[in-house]
Protein backbone atom coordinates (compact mmCIF):
# COMPACT_ATOMS: atom_id res chain seq x y z
CA UNK A 1 0.00 0.00 0.00
CA UNK A 2 1.19 3.37 -0.96
CA UNK A 3 0.48 4.64 2.68
CA UNK A 4 3.75 4.16 4.88
CA UNK A 5 2.63 6.16 8.25
CA UNK A 6 2.15 4.78 11.51
CA UNK A 7 1.25 8.21 12.91
CA UNK A 8 -0.09 11.27 11.19
CA UNK A 9 2.08 13.38 12.76
CA UNK A 10 2.49 16.34 9.93
CA UNK A 11 2.63 16.97 6.08
CA UNK A 12 6.23 17.12 6.48
CA UNK A 13 6.79 13.47 6.63
CA UNK A 14 4.54 12.32 3.42
CA UNK A 15 5.39 11.67 0.49
CA UNK A 16 3.32 13.41 -2.49
CA UNK A 17 1.85 9.66 -3.00
CA UNK A 18 0.80 8.78 0.52
CA UNK A 19 -1.34 12.08 -0.20
CA UNK A 20 -2.66 11.05 -3.46
CA UNK A 21 -3.22 7.35 -1.80
CA UNK A 22 -5.49 9.42 1.18
CA UNK A 23 -6.90 11.92 -0.87
CA UNK A 24 -8.79 9.34 -3.36
CA UNK A 25 -9.68 7.22 -0.32
CA UNK A 26 -11.30 10.32 0.93
CA UNK A 27 -12.81 10.82 -1.82
CA UNK A 28 -15.03 8.07 -1.71
CA UNK A 29 -16.05 8.22 2.00
CA UNK A 30 -17.39 11.94 0.47
CA UNK A 31 -19.15 10.20 -1.50
CA UNK A 32 -20.53 7.48 1.18
CA UNK A 33 -21.10 10.45 3.41
CA UNK A 34 -23.90 11.52 0.82
CA UNK A 35 -25.42 8.30 0.75
CA UNK A 36 -28.48 7.56 3.15
CA UNK A 37 -26.01 4.93 4.94
CA UNK A 38 -23.28 6.63 5.74
CA UNK A 39 -21.34 3.53 7.75
CA UNK A 40 -18.39 1.50 6.74
CA UNK A 41 -16.75 -1.11 8.85
CA UNK A 42 -13.12 -0.16 8.72
CA UNK A 43 -12.64 0.97 12.31
CA UNK A 44 -15.05 -1.67 13.75
CA UNK A 45 -13.77 -3.64 16.66
CA UNK A 46 -11.10 -0.20 17.46
CA UNK A 47 -11.30 2.09 20.23
CA UNK A 48 -10.40 5.92 19.37
CA UNK A 49 -9.72 8.47 22.21
CA UNK A 50 -9.92 12.24 21.63
CA UNK A 51 -8.00 14.46 23.80
CA UNK A 52 -7.77 18.29 22.59
CA UNK A 53 -5.87 20.17 25.22
CA UNK A 54 -7.33 23.19 23.21
CA UNK A 55 -10.78 24.36 21.90
CA UNK A 56 -11.81 22.85 19.37
CA UNK A 57 -15.59 22.74 17.31
CA UNK A 58 -15.12 21.61 13.90
CA UNK A 59 -11.97 19.36 14.09
CA UNK A 60 -13.09 17.16 17.65
CA UNK A 61 -16.81 16.85 16.01
CA UNK A 62 -15.45 15.72 12.58
CA UNK A 63 -12.93 13.28 14.03
CA UNK A 64 -15.80 12.33 16.22
CA UNK A 65 -18.01 11.52 13.66
CA UNK A 66 -15.43 9.83 11.23
CA UNK A 67 -14.75 7.23 13.90
CA UNK A 68 -18.23 6.80 14.56
CA UNK A 69 -18.97 6.38 10.80
CA UNK A 70 -16.29 3.73 10.27
CA UNK A 71 -17.09 1.49 13.23
CA UNK A 72 -14.88 2.67 16.06
CA UNK A 73 -15.52 3.12 20.04
CA UNK A 74 -15.00 6.52 20.18
CA UNK A 75 -14.56 8.50 23.16
CA UNK A 76 -13.70 12.57 24.02
CA UNK A 77 -11.47 12.91 26.95
CA UNK A 78 -12.72 16.21 28.53
CA UNK A 79 -9.16 17.87 29.13
CA UNK A 80 -10.21 20.63 30.63
CA UNK A 81 -11.61 18.88 33.56
CA UNK A 82 -8.72 16.05 33.51
CA UNK A 83 -6.09 15.62 36.18
CA UNK A 84 -3.79 17.68 34.03
CA UNK A 85 -5.19 20.41 36.19
CA UNK A 86 -3.95 18.42 38.88
CA UNK A 87 -0.82 18.72 38.02
CA UNK A 88 0.04 15.43 35.34
CA UNK A 89 2.12 15.69 32.98
CA UNK A 90 1.27 15.16 29.65
CA UNK A 91 3.54 12.11 29.69
CA UNK A 92 2.20 10.20 32.31
CA UNK A 93 -1.80 11.23 31.29
CA UNK A 94 -0.66 9.32 28.10
CA UNK A 95 0.89 6.51 29.58
CA UNK A 96 -2.74 6.13 31.41
CA UNK A 97 -4.65 6.37 28.28
CA UNK A 98 -2.18 3.66 26.63
CA UNK A 99 -3.06 1.25 29.71
CA UNK A 100 -6.78 1.65 28.50
CA UNK A 101 -5.55 0.08 24.53
CA UNK A 102 -6.27 2.44 22.86
CA UNK A 103 -5.92 2.23 18.98
CA UNK A 104 -6.12 5.52 17.73
CA UNK A 105 -4.81 8.26 19.61
CA UNK A 106 -6.68 11.82 17.94
CA UNK A 107 -4.35 14.85 19.79
CA UNK A 108 -4.77 18.92 20.08
CA UNK A 109 -2.15 20.28 22.19
CA UNK A 110 -1.31 24.38 22.45
CA UNK A 111 2.41 23.15 22.22
CA UNK A 112 4.40 22.85 19.40
CA UNK A 113 6.07 19.38 19.25
CA UNK A 114 3.48 18.05 21.96
CA UNK A 115 2.16 15.35 20.15
CA UNK A 116 5.74 13.92 18.30
CA UNK A 117 6.63 13.64 21.43
CA UNK A 118 3.64 11.89 22.81
CA UNK A 119 3.55 9.49 19.71
CA UNK A 120 7.17 8.17 20.88
CA UNK A 121 5.15 6.94 24.09
CA UNK A 122 2.20 5.11 23.34
CA UNK A 123 1.63 1.90 20.87
CA UNK A 124 -0.89 3.25 18.78
CA UNK A 125 -1.59 5.41 15.87
CA UNK A 126 -1.12 8.91 17.03
CA UNK A 127 -2.89 12.00 14.44
CA UNK A 128 -2.01 15.48 15.10
CA UNK A 129 -5.67 17.57 15.25
CA UNK A 130 -3.17 20.62 15.70
CA UNK A 131 0.11 21.17 17.61
CA UNK A 132 0.66 25.10 18.90
CA UNK A 133 1.85 26.97 15.72
CA UNK A 134 3.91 23.45 13.97
CA UNK A 135 1.27 21.70 12.31
CA UNK A 136 -2.65 20.61 11.32
CA UNK A 137 -1.80 18.08 8.93
CA UNK A 138 -5.81 16.75 8.54
CA UNK A 139 -6.58 20.32 8.00
CA UNK A 140 -3.96 20.57 4.83
CA UNK A 141 -5.67 17.26 3.24
CA UNK A 142 -8.84 18.23 4.00
CA UNK A 143 -8.04 21.92 2.12
CA UNK A 144 -6.03 20.03 -0.77
CA UNK A 145 -9.47 17.84 -1.29
CA UNK A 146 -11.38 20.58 -1.46
CA UNK A 147 -9.01 22.24 -3.71
CA UNK A 148 -8.70 19.48 -5.78
CA UNK A 149 -12.51 18.58 -6.20
CA UNK A 150 -12.98 22.09 -7.14
CA UNK A 151 -10.40 23.02 -9.64
CA UNK A 152 -10.09 19.24 -11.00
CA UNK A 153 -6.15 19.41 -10.43
CA UNK A 154 -3.66 19.89 -7.32
CA UNK A 155 -0.69 21.30 -9.26
CA UNK A 156 -0.02 23.99 -11.17
CA UNK A 157 -2.09 26.40 -9.34
CA UNK A 158 -1.84 29.66 -7.99
CA UNK A 159 -2.71 29.55 -4.46
CA UNK A 160 -2.47 32.84 -2.24
CA UNK A 161 -2.40 31.71 1.74
CA UNK A 162 -3.46 35.25 3.17
CA UNK A 163 -3.26 36.82 7.15
CA UNK A 164 -2.12 35.56 9.81
CA UNK A 165 0.60 33.21 8.69
CA UNK A 166 3.00 33.57 11.56
CA UNK A 167 0.74 31.79 14.04
CA UNK A 168 -0.61 29.50 12.01
CA UNK A 169 -0.65 25.93 12.05
CA UNK A 170 -3.07 25.76 9.27
CA UNK A 171 -0.75 28.11 7.10
CA UNK A 172 2.55 26.02 7.59
CA UNK A 173 0.75 22.52 6.90
CA UNK A 174 -0.72 23.87 3.38
CA UNK A 175 2.41 25.84 2.44
CA UNK A 176 4.27 21.84 2.83
CA UNK A 177 1.26 20.08 1.26
CA UNK A 178 1.03 22.47 -1.38
CA UNK A 179 4.47 22.97 -2.11
CA UNK A 180 5.01 19.06 -2.26
CA UNK A 181 2.14 19.15 -5.12
CA UNK A 182 3.95 22.08 -7.17
CA UNK A 183 2.12 24.64 -7.08
CA UNK A 184 3.05 28.43 -6.57
CA UNK A 185 2.04 29.59 -3.20
CA UNK A 186 2.01 33.63 -2.48
CA UNK A 187 1.45 34.82 1.38
CA UNK A 188 0.08 37.98 1.80
CA UNK A 189 -0.05 39.57 5.22
CA UNK A 190 1.36 42.23 6.86
CA UNK A 191 5.21 41.91 7.78
CA UNK A 192 4.74 41.80 11.32
CA UNK A 193 2.44 38.59 10.86
CA UNK A 194 5.15 36.67 8.34
CA UNK A 195 7.17 33.77 10.10
CA UNK A 196 10.91 34.28 10.56
CA UNK A 197 12.66 32.18 7.65
CA UNK A 198 10.02 32.34 5.68
CA UNK A 199 12.22 32.98 2.53
CA UNK A 200 13.36 29.78 2.44
CA UNK A 201 10.16 27.99 2.27
CA UNK A 202 10.01 28.22 -1.62
CA UNK A 203 7.18 31.40 -1.72
CA UNK A 204 6.44 34.42 -3.09
CA UNK A 205 5.67 37.29 -0.74
CA UNK A 206 3.36 40.33 -0.57
CA UNK A 207 2.32 42.97 1.73
CA UNK A 208 -0.92 44.23 -0.92
CA UNK A 209 -3.55 42.33 -1.28
CA UNK A 210 -4.72 43.10 -4.40
CA UNK A 211 -1.14 42.91 -6.29
CA UNK A 212 -1.00 39.37 -4.58
CA UNK A 213 -3.96 38.39 -5.37
CA UNK A 214 -3.52 38.71 -9.21
CA UNK A 215 -3.98 35.82 -11.15
CA UNK A 216 -4.78 33.47 -8.34
CA UNK A 217 -6.70 30.48 -8.57
CA UNK A 218 -7.43 29.83 -4.46
CA UNK A 219 -7.63 32.55 -1.81
CA UNK A 220 -7.01 30.76 1.42
CA UNK A 221 -8.07 33.29 4.30
CA UNK A 222 -6.50 32.80 7.90
CA UNK A 223 -7.76 34.03 11.36
CA UNK A 224 -6.02 36.58 13.43
CA UNK A 225 -4.53 33.95 16.04
CA UNK A 226 -5.20 36.72 19.20
CA UNK A 227 -4.59 34.06 21.19
CA UNK A 228 -1.46 33.12 20.30
CA UNK A 229 -0.08 36.85 20.22
CA UNK A 230 2.01 38.25 23.19
CA UNK A 231 1.76 41.41 21.39
CA UNK A 232 1.00 44.01 19.17
CA UNK A 233 0.90 42.59 15.78
CA UNK A 234 -1.64 45.25 13.80
CA UNK A 235 -2.16 48.66 14.25
CA UNK A 236 -5.66 48.12 15.10
CA UNK A 237 -8.53 45.40 13.81
CA UNK A 238 -10.37 48.17 11.03
CA UNK A 239 -7.00 48.78 9.99
CA UNK A 240 -6.19 45.60 9.46
CA UNK A 241 -9.54 44.67 7.45
CA UNK A 242 -8.32 47.82 5.33
CA UNK A 243 -5.73 46.52 3.97
CA UNK A 244 -6.07 42.69 4.27
CA UNK A 245 -9.85 41.52 4.65
CA UNK A 246 -10.89 40.10 2.00
CA UNK A 247 -13.51 42.05 0.36
CA UNK A 248 -15.33 41.97 -3.21
CA UNK A 249 -12.94 44.86 -4.86
CA UNK A 250 -9.83 42.88 -3.11
CA UNK A 251 -11.30 39.50 -5.01
CA UNK A 252 -11.63 40.92 -8.23
CA UNK A 253 -7.39 40.68 -8.71
CA UNK A 254 -7.56 36.96 -8.29
CA UNK A 255 -9.21 34.95 -11.63
CA UNK A 256 -12.94 34.86 -11.89
CA UNK A 257 -13.56 31.50 -11.19
CA UNK A 258 -11.06 31.43 -8.14
CA UNK A 259 -12.39 30.02 -5.27
CA UNK A 260 -12.12 31.16 -1.44
CA UNK A 261 -11.59 29.21 1.84
CA UNK A 262 -11.44 30.28 5.32
CA UNK A 263 -10.46 27.12 7.92
CA UNK A 264 -12.96 28.49 10.35
CA UNK A 265 -13.30 29.58 12.96
CA UNK A 266 -13.70 32.84 11.01
CA UNK A 267 -14.29 36.81 12.07
CA UNK A 268 -16.34 38.30 10.02
CA UNK A 269 -15.25 41.93 9.03
CA UNK A 270 -11.53 41.39 9.95
CA UNK A 271 -10.35 38.68 8.00
CA UNK A 272 -13.31 38.59 5.71
CA UNK A 273 -15.95 40.13 4.52
CA UNK A 274 -19.26 38.17 5.33
CA UNK A 275 -21.21 38.40 1.91
CA UNK A 276 -17.88 37.26 0.15
CA UNK A 277 -17.62 33.99 3.10
CA UNK A 278 -21.29 33.30 2.77
CA UNK A 279 -21.41 33.69 -1.58
CA UNK A 280 -22.07 30.03 -2.68
CA UNK A 281 -20.48 30.66 -6.32
CA UNK A 282 -16.90 31.73 -4.55
CA UNK A 283 -16.51 29.76 -1.17
CA UNK A 284 -15.60 26.45 -0.41
CA UNK A 285 -16.12 26.50 3.45
CA UNK A 286 -19.24 24.51 3.74
CA UNK A 287 -17.03 21.88 1.33
CA UNK A 288 -13.79 22.40 3.75
CA UNK A 289 -15.78 21.08 6.51
CA UNK A 290 -17.95 18.42 4.56
CA UNK A 291 -14.40 16.95 3.35
CA UNK A 292 -13.01 17.52 7.02
CA UNK A 293 -15.28 14.47 7.80
CA UNK A 294 -14.21 12.55 4.74
CA UNK A 295 -10.35 13.17 5.62
CA UNK A 296 -10.60 12.31 8.73
CA UNK A 297 -12.38 8.74 7.83
CA UNK A 298 -9.43 8.65 5.30
CA UNK A 299 -6.79 9.30 7.27
CA UNK A 300 -8.06 6.65 10.34
CA UNK A 301 -8.57 3.62 7.99
CA UNK A 302 -4.96 3.79 6.78
CA UNK A 303 -3.58 4.29 9.97
CA UNK A 304 -5.73 1.33 11.21
CA UNK A 305 -4.29 -1.01 8.31
CA UNK A 306 -0.95 -0.20 9.06
CA UNK A 307 -1.48 -0.91 12.82
CA UNK A 308 -3.11 -3.92 12.02
CA UNK A 309 -0.51 -5.15 9.59
CA UNK A 310 2.20 -4.17 12.45
CA UNK A 311 0.10 -6.34 15.09
CA UNK A 312 -0.12 -9.15 12.87
CA UNK A 313 3.86 -9.17 12.38
CA UNK A 314 4.61 -9.24 16.06
CA UNK A 315 1.88 -11.68 16.51
CA UNK A 316 3.30 -13.90 13.81
CA UNK A 317 6.78 -13.36 15.50
CA UNK A 318 6.17 -14.06 18.72
C1 LIG B 1 -7.68 26.18 12.92
C2 LIG B 1 -6.82 25.71 14.07
O1 LIG B 1 -7.32 25.35 15.13
O2 LIG B 1 -5.63 25.71 13.87
N1 LIG B 1 -9.02 25.82 13.03
C3 LIG B 1 -9.42 24.57 12.66
O3 LIG B 1 -8.86 23.58 13.03
N2 LIG B 1 -10.46 24.53 11.82
C4 LIG B 1 -7.50 27.58 12.61
C5 LIG B 1 -7.82 28.61 13.64
O4 LIG B 1 -8.00 28.31 14.83
O5 LIG B 1 -7.88 29.78 13.27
Amino acid sequence: MSFRQNHLLGIETLAPDEIVTLLDLADRYAELERGVDKHGDALKGLTQINMFFEASTRTQASFELAGKRLGADVMNMAMAASSLKKGETLIDTALTLNAMHPDLLVVRHPHSGAVNLLAEKVNCAVLNAGDGKHEHPTQALLDALTIRRAKGRLHRLNIAICGDIAHSRVARSNILLLGKMENRIRLIGPPTLMPAGVSEWGVEMYDDMQAGLEGCDVVMMLRLQKERMDGAFIPSEREYYHRFGLDAEKLSAAKDDAIVMHPGPMNRGVEIDGTIADDINRSVIQEQVEMGVAVRMAAMDLLAQNLRARRAERGAQI
